[in-house]
């Protein structure tokens, strides 16, 4: 098969390392990827959110198969787009996706079918929510409705918090339109899990359980990032809190979204925080976490061509599906001063090295005169995997070792942080 993998990041390269190894992909695409990917897959110049761009180049070049990976193009109906051109492809509907691009939506569907989720209200009058604020007290969450590149949340200690957070999003419009409505939610506490799952539209199967590291600094400090390193599988994760994530949340989000007629084929994302009343659901993704995919995708000892067949067929309860008896650690190497200022063009060294003991997927990274160059804020996911959690996380940092690039900043403490 001809297949077209859509993204440009550390996630993107995992799912082309792990499509490459299978005996069905013949050809591997990538669009717009990176330097890493080009080491594997042929890289195209079609930006990720470029629907019809995308949908003329795979006809045009007769692809088998798109995975479409990344947010955006799948809030703007990639895949419906390219299925209505009649190519098959990876990831959900337009309708379905909506369960992150839109948090007042999500959180409508979880209060309509008893999914635990933190109390909230929706708000697009921003007296109202000022009011709604002044009443609840803090700590209290405000969220920009719409997709905001991870940072139109804020957890506020302080009620003036809250409010000047809300005052942004709406008043203005510091996220543009995605904060004309805001969700207002009681703010929840205990550590923080992501499972992700395979779903055929019925069926859903779990992925081993992973942990994410949003924050730029060790102990959980400084501003949101789009992850810093992930784990897995975290030890909070016991096996009876997966089979209650099973019954009161995994299995009746998929059979919701069934229901309202808009049945999800691809990657869920359950983002969960384990509170002292049970596991609760923060967030929806419609994809595969970032940094979460390269720890997790490590684990699967298996066919992930065949998986992503059987989510579009639907036959996902017949496939054995083997992950290895193992941890992960995927540490991120990032731009020194991200996700605020950085400087891009650096030339990075050592990645022959460190690929002798783990696996470097690369996230922003481009080709120059014949170097590997930082291209971005996450540079470089180093991902290794061990008998042990502990050993997973020791030979992430080990094998990370040699490599060096102007002003690289990394946290010391994934897997230590919760
Ligand atoms: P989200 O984009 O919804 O995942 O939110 C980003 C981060 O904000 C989450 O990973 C949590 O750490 C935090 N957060 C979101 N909602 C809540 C909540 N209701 N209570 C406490 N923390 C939250
Ligand atoms: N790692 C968080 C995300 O991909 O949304």
């Amino acid at each position: 098969m001809k297949v077209l993998v859509v993204g440009s990041g550390g996630r993107e390269h995992a799912i082309c390392w792990k499509l490459k190894q299978s005996p069905k992909v013949d050809e591997l695409f990538c669009a717009p990827g990176n330097a890493g990917i080009a080491q594997i897959a042929q890289c195209v110049d079609v930006k990720a959110t470029d629907v019809d761009g995308m949908v003329k180049w795979a006809k045009e070049n007769a692809m088998d198969f798109v995975v479409v990976a990344p947010d955006d193009p799948l809030a703007l109906g990639m895949v419906d787009a390219l299925e209505a051109a009649g190519i098959p492809a990876f990831g959900p509907h337009k309708n379905a996706a909506v369960i992150e691009a839109s948090k007042a939506f999500s959180k409508e569907l979880m209060k309509k079918y008893h999914i635990p989720t933190a109390k909230y209200e929706t708000f697009t009058d921003l007296d109202k929510a000022l009011a709604y604020i002044e009443e609840q007290g803090a700590p209290i969450v405000v969220k920009a409705d719409g997709l905001a590149l991870g940072k139109g949340v804020v957890v506020a200690a302080a009620v003036d918090e809250a409010k000047t957070a809300a005052r942004e999003m709406m008043a203005d419009k510091k996220f543009g339109t995605s904060g004309s409505t805001v969700v207002i939610e009681e703010c929840m506490t205990g550590p923080e899990v992501t499972v992700l799952a395979f779903a055929d539209g019925e069926h859903v199967r779990t992925m081993p359980a992973s942990q994410d590291h949003k924050r730029a600094y060790d102990g959980n400090q400084g501003p949101n990032t789009g992850g810093m390193g992930a784990i897995s599988p975290p030890p909070q994760y016991t096996p009876e809190i997966a089979q209650r994530c099973m019954e009161e949340i995994f299995l009746p989000t998929i059979r919701a979204l069934k229901e309202e007629g808009r049945p999800f084929h691809g990657v869920i994302y359950f983002g969960l925080m384990l509170t002292p009343d049970g596991p609760k659901v923060v967030e929806y993704n419609a994809r595969f976490g970032d940094p979460e995919c390269q720890a997790v995708l490590s684990l699967l000892d298996g066919d992930l061509m065949d998986i992503f067949l059987a989510c579009r067929e639907g036959n996902l309860d017949k496939l054995d599906i083997r992950w290895r008896d193992q941890a992960a650690c995927c540490l991120v190497l990032a731009s020194g001063g991200y996700p605020l200022d950085y400087k891009k063009g650096y030339p990075i060294f050592g990645l022959e090295e460190a690929g002798k003991n783990a696996v470097v997927f690369h996230a922003g990274t481009a080709e120059k005169d014949g170097q590997t160059v930082t291209n971005g804020g996450r540079v470089l996911g180093v991902t290794a995997l061990g008998n042990t959690l502990e050993q997973a996380i020791d030979n992430a940092y080990a094998a990370a070792k040699p490599i060096f690039f102007q002003d690289m900043h990394f946290r010391k403490d994934i897997g230590h942080a919760f």
